[in-house]
C-alpha cells in the first residue's frame, strides 16, 4: 500500500461480449444478456461490499436502436425485469440508482420503471448505481450544450462566461465525480462514445474476459492492477 491509487471512487464498465458467449454456446443472443444481467447483480454487490461508491454501467448506447428489433425489445425487457426485481436489494443496500441518458426514446414501460426507482432511491448513500440507458457521450454533450446555452440566456449571460463548471452542471452526471476506471470486457479497446467528456483521465482496463464471464476474481485483478497505475492527470 502506502503510495498505491488505493480503491477507485468511480468504476464505469463497458459490458461487451454477451452475444459471443451465447454464440460459443450455441445459445440465442438474448441468453447472453440474460447471463449478462446476473453479472449486473453480482458485480453491483462486489462493488457495494467493497465500498465503491459510484458504479456505472453501459446497458443500452444510443447506437444500439440499430439492432434486430428482438434484440432491442429482448434487452428492453431485461432491463424492465432488472428494475423490478431489484428495488428491494437496491433499497436494503442503501444504493441509488441513477439514469444517464436521453429518456425520451426509451420504450415507456422500461422508462417508467427507471423514473420509479430513480424516485425510490433517490435519497440513499452507501453507492450509486448509475445505469446509462440511450446513452451516448456526444449526445450527452449535445443535450448539455443546449441546455447550458438557455441556462446562460435564462440568467441573461454572456457565452464568454461558460465555464466548465457550469457546463458540467448540464450533464448527465452533474454532481458526480469523474470516472477514475474505466473497464471494459471481451477484447476490443475503445471507449465506443461511453462517457467520453468524463473519461479525459480514467485508467482504462481491458480484459479478453465476456461480461456474463467476468467473476468476482477478474474484479479484483482490475482493482489491483488500478492500485498500481501511475496516474499524472496531465501534470
Ligand atoms: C454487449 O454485448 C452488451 C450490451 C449491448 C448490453 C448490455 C446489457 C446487459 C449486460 C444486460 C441487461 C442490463 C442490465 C442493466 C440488466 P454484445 O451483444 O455487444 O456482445 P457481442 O459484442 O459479443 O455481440
Amino acid at each position: 500500500m502506502g503510495s498505491g491509487n488505493g480503491l477507485p471512487v468511480h468504476i464505469a464498465f463497458i459490458m461487451d461480449g454477451n452475444g459471443r458467449w451465447a454464440e460459443a454456446k450455441r445459445l440465442p443472443r438474448a441468453m447472453g444478456h440474460r447471463a449478462g444481467a446476473q453479472t449486473v447483480r453480482r458485480v453491483t454487490a462486489f462493488a457495494r461490499r467493497r465500498g465503491i461508491p459510484f458504479l456505472t454501467l453501459y446497458a443500452f448506447s444510443t447506437e444500439n436502436w440499430s439492432r434486430p428489433r428482438g434484440e432491442v425489445d429482448a434487452l428492453m425487457e431485461l432491463l424492465s425485469a432488472f428494475l423490478d426485481d431489484e428495488l428491494p436489494t437496491l433499497l436494503e443496500n442503501d444504493i441509488r440508482l441513477r439514469m444517464l441518458g436521453d429518456p425520451a426514446a426509451i420504450p415507456s414501460a422500461t422508462r417508467e420503471r427507471l423514473a420509479l426507482v430513480q424516485e425510490k432511491t433517490a435519497g440513499l448513500k452507501g453507492m450509486t448505481l448509475s445505469l446509462a440507458v440511450n446513452y451516448g457521450g456526444r449526445d450527452e454533450i449535445v443535450r448539455a450544450a443546449r441546455r447550458a446555452a438557455g441556462g446562460l440566456a435564462a440568467a441573461g449571460r454572456s457565452p464568454e462566461s461558460l465555464d466548465r463548471e457550469f457546463f458540467e452542471s448540464f450533464l448527465d452526471t452533474a454532481g458526480m465525480p469523474d470516472p477514475d476506471l474505466v473497464i471494459r470486457t471481451a477484447g476490443e479497446k475503445r471507449l465506443s462514445n461511453f462517457l467520453v467528456w468524463q473519461s479525459a483521465y480514467a485508467e482504462l482496463y481491458f480484459t479478453p474476459r465476456t461480461w456474463p464471464d467476468f467473476s468476482d476474481a477478474d474484479f479484483e485483478a482490475a482493482l489491483d492492477e488500478y492500485e498500481k497505475r501511475i496516474r499524472k492527470f496531465g501534470s
